[in-house]
């Protein structure tokens, strides 16, 4: 991927998970990476692996639901690495539990983080990415539970599918300037956040029959995710915008 001029990115929620597989595949791109998480430990452990493979990164811990610790953790990585040009909003946060049994403040909480949280960070990334032209991208982390939806998790839900219908809408402002926006949505994946799902007898057994329905017959591994989104910023992938790519190992194929 030489061709690329200006390689810096941002991922949210780069200190474990999918983020933490996201950061360091891009880093062996040869992008150099903002790790922008609110655990600082976990953050740090990821700017260690990335150097000791050999790649590039910073990290600047913020909570995404402060518009000001947004801001200022953009500004820190802008000062360290220059201006970003792929935004990844890969943060995320869920709790399971049926519709009827949970209460508004929950409901506030899964929407400031995988929902508001997604919009302070692009907004506060996005003269850059526009700057960037046909170089920038923008990567949403959405869920195949907003695609075909998911028993107990109603509200994540909700706020995933809002991730694909944000996103849409801004690729086509962004088309002007050539910067494509574009959503890969996980299905079940092998990482802390699924094994919370897990811990309920209920969440267990949805576990479970959903690891049976994966034609593939395994759980995704971050890395599966993070070979969708080294695609969509590459330099190949320049005219592909408002699109949604299940990583799921066939487990939704509708649309
Ligand atoms: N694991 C799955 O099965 C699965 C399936 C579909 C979609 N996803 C999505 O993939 C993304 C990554 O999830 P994961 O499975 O790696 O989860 P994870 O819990 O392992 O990692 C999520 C990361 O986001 C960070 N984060 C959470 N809230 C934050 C906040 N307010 N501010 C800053 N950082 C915050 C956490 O510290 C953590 O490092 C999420 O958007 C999730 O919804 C995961």
């Amino acid at each position: 991927m030489s061709e690329q001029a200006s390689m810096v990115a941002v991922v949210t929620g780069g200190a474990g998970g999918i983020g933490r597989a996201l950061a360091l595949r891009l880093a062996a791109d040869g992008w150099a990476v903002g790790v922008l998480d609110r655990d600082a430990d976990g953050s740090a452990a990821t700017c260690d692996a990335v150097r000791e493979a050999g790649g590039h990164a910073v990290a600047s811990p913020a909570d995404i639901t402060s518009e000001d610790e947004v801001r200022a953790a953009f500004a820190s990585l802008r000062e360290q690495l220059g201006p970003p040009n792929l935004l990844v909003n890969n943060a995320g946060w869920d709790v399971f539990g049926f519709f009827k049994d949970s209460d508004a403040a929950t409901w506030d909480k899964l929407i400031a983080i995988n929902y508001r949280g997604m919009l302070l960070c692009t907004h506060a990334a996005l003269e850059d990415l526009r700057a960037a032209g046909d170089r920038g991208r923008i990567i949403n982390v959405s869920s195949d539970a907003g695609r075909v939806g998911s028993s107990g998790e109603a509200v994540y839900a909700g706020c995933k599918a809002a991730i694909i219908g944000f996103s849409k809408s801004l690729a086509r402002e962004l088309a002007r300037d050539l910067v494509t926006v574009n959503v890969v949505c996980p299905g079940p994946t092998d990482t802390t956040l699924l094994a919370s799902v897990g811990e309920s007898e209920y969440g267990a057994k949805v576990v479970a029959g959903l690891k049976r329905a994966i034609p593939f017959g395994r759980l995704g591994q971050p890395e599966d995710v993070a070979g969708a989104v080294a695609f969509l910023a590459s330099a190949e992938a320049r005219f592909i915008t408002g699109q949604v790519v299940s990583v799921s190992g066939g487990l939704t194929m509708a649309g």
